[in-house]
């Protein structure tokens, strides 16, 4: 059942061309400037209605949220708020009919997810699911389902389902910029051509996995981690550093790259490797003066950067490039190596990679 994979949690990380394909087929089309979404029945009188987005997951779903705040702001020009549905549920959120609330669940099961959505329900707020299961709890109690069709992830730690939460992410903001009118057709079909040639990059990265072996060995024995970047790349570091912790029990944090000097640099030797994320172009110089901060406190640094950006090379130990893409969607390429550095280093260190201590697939109790 694991198609000769060891683990399933690789086995689920080499679906992921797959997996991103399937989310993106027939809904965004090479030939046509139509999005198809079978299960959106949202109007464009509904959307000119609304005002306020929230997006309200939990863990890994979360960190797919983070990312989606930043291309519906973008894109669609709406103002979006992202929350912890634990956290939302008892903060007497302001929500009403002018309210959009998109609720992201792989299992679609999550506790506080759902409650949360039954809370917007309440407050008359229309309520929009994505989730990876059909006929789930959140799928029937929607008023629109978006489903990602990554197929069932087994391992514990979320891999293909948030890579498909980003996808699902990019399609909603292209979606609903077309329909209120902010986003022009031409930077549609940019990004929409953008996204269709994604799946054979993503390929590349897994191929390209020596690197982060090599990372592993040397760097198994550490206590700790440091994950830092700037935009959507700090979005990224965040679900890095989860995918450490969970399965390899190595503490990591992940910082916004500018926020280091506001306390957490005080933390930073040679015992504490940083990864740091530099794919935001906009940001690429920026990203290269908060490494010379850490380096300069003895740290060893392993970069992602894009091909060709080849200055991170003076402040870096290792760098893993990746292809290059518009900014907007590098996520879905930065986080394929952050996974199998996080796998290949919790193999080394002999942890139980698809059941890691302490967790449940699907978190049903509050
Ligand atoms: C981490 C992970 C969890 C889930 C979270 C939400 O790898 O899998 O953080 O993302 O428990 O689960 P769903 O998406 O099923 O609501």
């Amino acid at each position: 059942e694991k198609g000769g994979y060891e683990h399933f949690m690789i086995k689920e990380i080499h679906e992921q061309p797959k997996a991103i394909k399937d989310t993106m087929t027939s809904r965004i089309m090479s030939d046509s400037d139509e999005i198809v979404l079978d299960d959106i029945k949202l109007t464009k009188e509904d959307l000119d209605n609304i005002n306020k987005v929230f997006i309200v997951a939990c863990g890994t779903a979360y960190h797919a949220g983070m990312v989606g705040k930043y291309v519906i702001e973008k894109l669609a020009r709406i103002p979006v708020e992202v929350d912890i549905a634990s956290e939302f549920r008892y903060r007497n959120p302001i929500m009403d009919e002018k309210t959009l609330l998109i609720v992201v669940s792989q299992s679609g099961e999550t506790a506080d997810t759902l409650a949360a959505l039954r809370e917007a329900k309440k407050a008359g707020a229309r309520v929009m699911a994505v989730t990876n299961v059909v006929g789930s709890s959140v799928a029937r109690e929607a008023d629109d389902v978006f489903y990602t069709w990554a197929g069932p992830e087994i391992a514990v730690a979320s891999t293909k389902a948030y890579t498909t939460q980003l996808i699902a992410m990019y399609i909603l903001a292209l979606y609903l910029g077309r329909l209120n009118g902010k986003l022009s057709v031409e930077e549609f079909r940019t990004i929409r051509d953008e996204m269709l040639v994604l799946p054979e990059k993503v390929e590349k990265l897994i191929q390209n996995k020596e690197e982060l072996q090599k990372f592993a060995d040397k760097n198994h024995m550490h206590r700790d981690m440091f994950y830092i970047g700037r935009g959507l790349d700090g979005s990224v570091s965040l679900e890095g550093a989860l995918k450490l912790k969970e399965i390899s029990y190595i503490h990591a944090e992940a910082y916004p790259a500018g926020e280091l000097k506001h306390g957490p640099i005080a933390l930073i030797d040679q015992d504490i490797p940083v990864i740091a994320l530099a794919t935001q172009e906009e940001l690429f110089e920026k990203m290269v003066s908060n490494i010379k901060e850490v380096v300069t406190r003895g740290a060893k640094v392993i970069s992602f950067a894009l091909e060709g950006n080849t200055d991170i090379e003076q402040v870096s130990d290792q760098v893993v490039y990746m292809p290059r893409t518009i900014s907007i969607l590098t996520p879905i390429l930065s986080v394929i190596p952050l996974q199998l550095l996080s796998y290949y280093v919790a193999v080394i260190r002999g942890c139980d990679v698809d059941k890691p201590k302490n967790l449940a697939k699907s978190v049903t109790v509050e």
